[in-house]
Parts: structure tokens; sequence; C-alpha cells
């Protein structure tokens, strides 16, 4: 018997679909999974089969041996130590992050992210009704003077600055990483402000040109006092699989014990047992780190080409971003054209994006996301000629009205 299960990401034939971040299907681990799965069995038995610890098992927080000295193993390259009190399993980068929000910040505290920011991560936090300020964002990653200024501002109203949620490696949605000096002052400002600093690290691993940035949790110990600050989310659901729902924190021992004593985790009834044990013999094998090296190359491949054909393709007035990890970049479009208003122009030549105000807490539109996990390099070369067509479609409207209007596609419309 074969079953249809349908994946989250829409794909319409005839149109490149650059909106997506997901994993290749075609890139995902089978074998690994299958193998590991049946060592599983074989190897934990029955256990893995039922409740676990609030903390996640032992043999995924150690990468599968015990102690401290196997500790920083499942936090592969966070080059900082770490103490089992300081670790626990998620189900999750996203997960984690509602649970910790639940936990940590009160409705009508104020949460600081960057604009543009991962959109889903925005969504989650409007449903919590904390209240959402956006941070002004550049080529070094967040601004961390605004950053600053924001806090005080937000203390002159009497509202408490409680968190900020940051992606300071290859962000989401832009590709950029946080400049090493700014992730330094960054601690500092958390410090003198008591602001806790969560960090998802989903994309670590994907690197693909230089080293990846240290993360500010490895950074933390360096920059005084604020090793309390700052909560680490790892996931493998980039370098593994996402429909394993794994992951882990790394932060400070009170804060990863709210965590895993918080209600939700105590049912016993929020942590996959059973999947955290998978990938815990993925990591134990080998074999996780023999996936990621893969990855990195097919994803590697895929982010050049990428880069190399909108270097080709599109107009000098576009700007875009070259990561050197994850699975996205970003376009600046010309002044006066709306991301959102080149959307319907882009699909009508065969491409597609998310445009930037699905990003912007302040509804800026400049930009737009292309994300380049999903497509082999000749494809996203493909992608590139047709987005610059539609830009191309768009600057010559616009051209030809003088330049005095704002484009809008309302206006484009035949018979508008
Ligand atoms: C920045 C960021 N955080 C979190 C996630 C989701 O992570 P998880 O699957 O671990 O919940 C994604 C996936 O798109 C992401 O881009």
């Amino acid at each position: 018997m074969s079953f249809v299960v349908e994946p989250q990401a829409e794909m319409r034939p005839g149109i490149i679909e650059l909106r997506w971040g997901d994993p290749d299907p075609a890139l995902l681990p089978m074998e690994i999974i299958a193998a590991a799965t049946n060592r599983v069995f074989t190897d934990v038995g029955p256990a893995a089969l039922n409740y676990g610890t609030n903390e996640g098992p032992l043999l995924l927080r150690t990468g599968g041996g015990g102690g401290r000295a196997r500790a920083a193993r499942i936090a592969p390259r966070a080059r900082r130590p770490l103490d089992l009190t300081e670790i626990a399993a998620t189900n999750g980068n996203s997960p984690a992050l509602h649970q910790l929000t639940t936990l940590l910040v009160r409705p009508g505290d104020v949460v600081f992210v960057e604009d543009p920011g991962f959109s889903l991560a925005l969504r989650m936090f409007r449903d919590l009704g904390v209240e959402l300020m956006g941070v002004s964002f550049d080529q070094d990653g967040l601004d961390v003077d605004a950053l600053e200024e924001a806090v005080a501002s937000v203390r002159a109203r009497g509202v408490r600055p409680r968190m900020l949620y940051t992606v300071a490696t290859f962000h989401n949605p832009t590709g950029v990483s946080l400049a090493p000096e700014r992730r330094r002052r960054l601690l500092e400002i958390a410090v003198e402000s008591d602001l806790l600093v969560v960090e998802d690290d989903v994309y670590r691993e994907l690197v693909y040109h230089h080293e990846a940035p240290r993360s500010l949790w490895s950074l933390a110990p360096e920059v005084e006092g604020s090793s309390e600050f700052v909560v680490r989310l790892g996931s493998f659901s980039k370098t593994l699989s996402p429909g394993l729902r794994s992951g882990f924190l790394t932060g400070p021992a009170p804060v990863v014990e709210r965590f895993t004593q918080s209600g939700l985790l105590d049912s016993a009834g929020c942590l996959s047992q059973f999947t955290s044990c998978i990938v815990a013999e993925t990591v134990a094998s080998g074999d996780y780190d023999a996936n990621v090296a893969r990855l990195r190359e097919a994803y590697g491949a895929r982010r050049d080409a990428l880069v190399e054909g909108l270097r080709r393709a599109l107009p000098a007035s576009c700007a875009f971003t070259e990561p050197d990890g994850g699975f996205f970049l970003w376009v600046t479009l010309p002044e006066g054209i709306k991301a959102s208003d080149l959307v319907p122009v882009a699909e009508r030549h065969g491409v597609s994006f998310f445009s930037g105000a699905r990003f912007s807490v302040r509804g800026d539109d400049r930009g737009l996301r292309l994300g380049f996990s999903m497509y082999e390099p000749v494809d996203l070369v493909a992608g590139a000629e047709r987005l610059a067509d539609s830009i191309a479609e768009v600057l010559a409207s616009h051209r030809a009205s003088g330049g005095a209007w704002a484009y809008s596609a309302e206006a484009d419309r035949p018979g508008a």
C-alpha cells in the first residue's frame, strides 16, 4: 500500500518557487534515518517508544557518550563546552521559541526582532500578545546602536524590554550574519539592559564559504556577565529532516531548568522521545556529520548558482546579499518599486518569491527573499533570469510614466 502525504511547500507547475526554505526532498537522508531507526529498536528498545524525561534522552544531550566531555558533540561547531544542566532536547526551534516566550515573557512586554525578521517567529510572537518592536538591519546584521536606542525608548514608556529574538548567523530572510564586533556589543547591551537574547541558530552548520561566525552563546563567556542572558536554539530540521521535529537548546542552567520543568514538558506530552533517539543515533554513529558534509556541498552549489545568476541578470539598480550559509538571499529593488507589486509580474514570468512586507514589523516592502534550497543550480539560474525579466518589465513601465509614480500592480493591470 502506498500513501500520498502532502508537503508544506506548494509547488505550482511552470513556476520556479523561490518562496520556500524547505530542505529539498531529494536530499532528505532516507537511508540514514531508516538505519538509525532500526538501531534504536535494537539498542534502545521499548524505552524509545515510551514517554521520556523532560530534558530529553541523555543519549541526545551527550551525543552518544556520558558526561560533560561528550556533551559538546550535540552542539557541533558551537565552540563552547557545556554542562548537562545547560542543554535540553526540543521538538525543534519553533516550539522551543514558543515555549520560552510563553514562560519568560508576559503579554505586553516588548520583544525586539530584526526588521526584516523571520516571518513565522513574528506570527508566533503576535499570537502570544507581546509587543513586537522591529530593529533596523543592514549588511552587517542587526543595528546594535538602534537596539540600544529602542531599549531606552521602551524603558522611557515604562514598559519592560524583555527579549531579543535574533537569527544572527545566516539570517532568514536575508542570509546576512551579524558582524563580529556587533556580536560583542550586543552581549554588552544584553547585560546593561537585562535583556534575554534568544539566538535562533538553525542554519549554523549549513556553511558554504568561510567559517560560520561564533555563536552569541559561545562568545558569552568572554563578555562579562552575559552568559546568563543568552539562549541558543539548535535544530536538526535543516541538517537531517524537519519531519523529525527535533532540536536542542543551550543556555544558562536556570533558564534550561525553567524550560524543562514547565508544565508542558512535565506532562510528558511534549518532547518526542522516539525521534530524539533516532537523531541521537545518527549523531553517535557519525552519519550526522557525513550528512551535513553532503548537504553543504549540494546547497553550496545552489547558493553559488543563484548568486552567479543574479550577478549576470539583475539590473545594476538592484542589490542582493551573498550569504556564506543558510537557505536564503535578499534582493533590494530600485526605489519606487514595491516587492509585493512585483509578485504577480514575476509569477507571470514563471518565478516566485516572498516580498519584504511579510518579514517586516514596520511594513517595509522594498526587498524580497529568494530561497535556493529546493532547486538544482540550472533552475536557479533560470529563476534569476525570470526575476530579472520581471524587474525589467516593471522598470520599463516606471520609466514610461516618467518615474514620477511608485509602481503599482493595480495600475499595471491590462485595461487599468
Ligand atoms: C530562522 C528559522 N528558525 C526556525 C525555523 C524552523 O525550525 P524548526 O523546524 O526547528 O522548528 C526555520 C525554518 O524555516 C528558520 O528559518
